[in-house]
């Protein structure tokens, strides 16, 4: 009966290496693209195709930035977009409807929508 610990820990640890590996292997899986993140969280007020004119647009006191004017985005660093959409209109002295999405996207889909904005703006 010696040998019986031991083959439990050998046992425990494979399980638990088995665990680990689907827990990251699910969350690669369900990682939405950024395409799929601005429909969710940013279309309702940019629009679909981030002109700024969603369905919120019209009732709201400052008019969403249109995120195909290249005059406008151009101003804008890869930083500044980083913060507003982390910290929100309110952190970069910007209205605050638009929201902070720091605790909605980790640090890659902030980085990875970005990206997107620029594809949208083609800067
Ligand atoms: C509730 C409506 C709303 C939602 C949802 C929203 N925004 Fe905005 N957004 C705004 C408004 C309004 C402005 C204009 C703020 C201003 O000019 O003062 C803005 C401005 C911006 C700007 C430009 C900021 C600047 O300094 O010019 C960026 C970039 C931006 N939003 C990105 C996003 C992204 C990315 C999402 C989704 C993750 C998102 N927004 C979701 C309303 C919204």
């Amino acid at each position: 009966m010696k040998g019986e610990g031991l083959l439990m820990k050998k046992i425990f640890a494979f399980i638990f290496a088995v665990l680990i590996t689907l827990t990251f292997t699910r969350f690669n899986a369900i990682a939405a693209s950024a395409e799929e993140n601005y429909k969710w969280y940013c279309a309702q007020c940019h629009g679909n195709g981030g002109k700024g004119d969603g369905i919120n647009s019209k009732d709201l006191p400052v008019t969403p930035r249109n995120h195909t004017n290249p005059e406008d985005m151009k101003k804008l660093t890869d930083a500044d977009i980083e913060n507003v959409i982390k910290d929100g209109g309110a952190a970069t002295s910007k209205s605050t409807t638009m929201p902070p999405f720091g605790s909605t996207l980790n640090a890659d889909e902030v980085k990875d929508m970005v990206k997107h904005l620029r594809k949208l703006c083609k800067c």
